[in-house]
């Protein structure tokens, strides 16, 4: 069974959030109005080597707010131990699940995914304290929001990071890219 890749890719501000408390995305708009026409900023090409998506509930309703689903024919996993309503048009691609982050890798694995998306503050967060995140792809947004959804939590280890790469955006985005160092450092 050929092995399945887990990504980040996600917007922050400079102190670390991806959202306000309230969820508000405001300051996103507001820098993707900085952004010119045809720069995404790698997330089609990123979005294109990717077959699963695997998002929070937060997230999954968040995004069902904006009105027109962006995600087209790319299966979703949303994790909800409690449940989640997903609209009947969407569920041709949309299902959810409350298995733990391993166990759900190795039934996406079983499926035949190669590569998940991993995406939503406390499901990144879950997938990190278990090890299973191989890739963060962040997008450093030149704001502060002095408060607000980390991206990042507690942890009952420390995590390493090997730096891949930084890009610097001329209208002020710096994108960093870290593979994650499954073997920690001594
Ligand atoms: N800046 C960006 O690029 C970016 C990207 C993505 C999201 N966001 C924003 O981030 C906010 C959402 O983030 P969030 O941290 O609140 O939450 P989230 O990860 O989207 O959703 C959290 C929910 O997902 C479920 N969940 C998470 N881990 C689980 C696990 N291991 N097992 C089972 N269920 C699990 C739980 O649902 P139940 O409560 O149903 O059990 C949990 O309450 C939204 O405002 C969204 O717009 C921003």
């Amino acid at each position: 069974m050929s092995a399945i890749k887990t990504s980040v890719f996600i917007a922050t501000s400079l102190d670390g959030f991806i959202a306000r408390l309230d969820g508000g995305l405001d300051w996103l708009d507001a820098a993707n109005r900085l952004v010119p026409d045809g720069e995404d900023c790698g997330y089609r090409t990123f979005i294109d080597t990717v077959d699963v998506l695997v998002m929070g509930r937060h997230s999954f309703e968040k995004v069902l707010g904006f009105g027109a689903w962006p995600y087209g024919q790319l299966p979703v996993v949303v994790m909800s131990r409690g449940g989640v309503d997903i609209p009947g048009e969407l569920r041709p691609t949309v299902t959810s699940s409350s298995q733990a982050p391993g166990d759900l890798l190795a039934t996406l694995r079983n499926k035949g995914y190669r590569h998940a998306y991993i995406d939503g503050g406390l499901t990144i967060q879950s997938f990190l304290s278990a090890g299973l995140v191989d890739e963060i792809i962040m997008t450093l947004i030149p704001v502060l929001l002095g408060n607000g959804i980390s991206l990042f939590g507690e942890l009952q280890r420390d995590i390493w990071l090997e730096a891949v790469e930084t890009k610097r955006y001329p209208f002020g985005f710096n994108q960093l890219r870290y593979r994650v160092n499954k073997g920690g450092i001594d």
